[in-house]
């Protein structure tokens, strides 16, 4: 009786359908269509997208985190209260009071830091394949998708970098000011922009509120919207490039085996222009497959091992807290969050000083340089010439000088991080990590 009723139900088109193990093509196309978790991805895919190899899955690691970012922060915004005189005591209460509340707060973190690594390595994968270069198919705008992906990047950025000002610790207080300072020394504006961002000239409650809304509203919103739109262009474009790739090498196969490829002209079906359609050459059966259960048993095992990789590394890397935040006592060295140390350092080494005079590096190291560097990032796709056959390869061979200039540019970043971390001690002066630091007296 039960089973006649599903069936009916199925038949008569109502009622939620799913099943991980599709009967038929009609029950697969179904299970996404027809669920409201799944209905936007497509109803097959290419074997090749769902390599590991090609995409490294990079990009659905990125969103994994960012899901767990979502339930952990909103689990953390039950305790927290974003006011000055309270902040550091309750998320002292939470990492020491709450059950498991360090746990969450370790893996909000983790994950975080998590995040804006994944997302740039995904931007490196992307790069590498040039994914972000359009194909043969009609309509594609695989450009403007990665310009949304450096936009995602920079939001993803300025996420960490609110959340980092919420604890209200030394940490907190020192690298806000830090990364605040550096934004201050934008000619024009730049007075005006840390003004906005902190809601005065110096870091007090307004900084604090304005920080926590744009932390826990305006901008996870900010990637939502995007993401979802970072989704859609995908599959208006036509899947991911290495389909691309695949249906090129196919027609020239097809080609030289004498079969060529048709186009079909639409000619006044759709209202004042021809449309021309490339019969699609990709042998459906040789190299695609339903996306239930392929695609989604995938995606549920690449979030299921980033979640589990959280949180096993959370169990032992523990969320810092330091003294409460005292704008009296400067510590020596100051840092900025981890991904912005680059900045720090570059601040460092284009700041001259000739005798007593100091030209401070605080705009070409901090704005100008960054500034060039992530506009050129952003309209790269426009620049590159390279042919389509380039277009989801990686290390494609027309590509090759550009993936090394863009490899040695990764490398300088990375390396300024590192030093910038291990390696500067009070005064900003260089030590290695095995020299140990002269004693500096604190300033009041
Ligand atoms: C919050 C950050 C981001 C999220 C959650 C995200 C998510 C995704 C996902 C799930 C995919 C499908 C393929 C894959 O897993 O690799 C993808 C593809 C893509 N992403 Fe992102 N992305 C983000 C940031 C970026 C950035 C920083 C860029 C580049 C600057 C970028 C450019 C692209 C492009 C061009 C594709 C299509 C790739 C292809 O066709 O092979 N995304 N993204």
């Amino acid at each position: 009786m039960a089973e006649l009723e599903v069936k009916q139900k199925r038949l008569n088109g109502r009622g939620l359908f799913w099943t991980w193990s599709p009967r038929s093509e009609k029950e697969a196309g179904e299970s996404i269509v027809r669920n409201l978790l799944l209905h936007w991805f497509p109803a097959k895919v290419t074997l090749k997208s769902l390599s590991w190899g090609y995409s490294l899955w990079l990009g659905t690691i990125t969103a994994a985190l960012f899901l767990i970012l979502g339930i952990t922060g909103v689990i953390l915004m039950f305790l927290y209260v974003p006011s000055v005189e309270r902040a550091y005591q309750s998320i002292k209460d939470i990492e020491y009071v709450v059950s498991f509340g360090w746990f969450i707060r370790a893996m909000h973190r983790n994950a975080a830091h998590l995040m804006v690594a994944s997302a740039f390595l995904h931007m490196v994968r992307v790069f590498l394949t040039g994914a972000y270069k359009n194909g043969i198919g009609v309509g594609q705008n695989r450009p403007l998708n990665w310009i949304v992906g450096v936009v995602l990047l920079l939001i993803t950025l300025l996420l960490s970098f609110t959340g980092y000002l919420l604890p209200w610790d030394q940490l907190a207080f020192w690298a806000i000011t830090v990364g605040t300072n550096i934004a201050k020394s934008a000619p024009l504006v730049g007075e005006w922009i840390r003004f906005i961002l902190l809601g005065g000239h110096e870091i007090e409650q307004n900084a604090l509120i304005r920080f926590y809304v744009l932390h826990c509203f305006f901008l996870p919103s900010a990637v939502l919207i995007l993401f979802s739109y970072h989704m859609w262009r995908i599959r208006k474009d036509g899947g991911l490039a290495c389909v691309d790739n695949l249906v090129l090498s196919q027609k020239k196969e097809k080609v030289k085996d004498g079969i060529k490829s048709k186009t079909y002209s639409l000619l006044g079906l759709t209202t004042g222009r021809t449309v021309q359609v490339e019969a699609t050459l990709l042998d459906e059966e040789k190299y695609t497959v339903n996306s239930v259960p392929f695609l989604i048993r995938r995606i549920g095992l690449v979030m299921l091992g980033t979640f589990i990789f959280v949180a096993l590394i959370s169990l032992f890397i523990n969320a810092p807290l330091e003294e409460p935040a005292n704008p009296n006592v400067t510590p020596n060295p100051a840092k900025a969050p981890w991904y912005f140390l680059w900045l720090q350092e570059l601040v460092a080494i284009t700041t001259i000083r000739i005798g007593g005079f100091v030209l401070n590096g605080a705009f070409i190291g901090g704005i100008l340089i960054p500034g060039v560097l992530v506009l050129l990032l952003a309209i790269w796709p426009y620049f590159d010439k390279s042919s389509n056959l380039n277009t989801g390869v990686w290390f494609g061979k027309e590509r090759i000088r550009q993936n090394i200039v863009f490899l040695v540019l990764c490398f300088f970043v990375i390396l300024l991080i590192i030093i910038g971390t291990y390696m500067r001690g009070p005064n900003w002066e260089f030590y290695f990590p095995w020299e140990p630091w002269p004693e500096i007296p604190k300033k009041f």
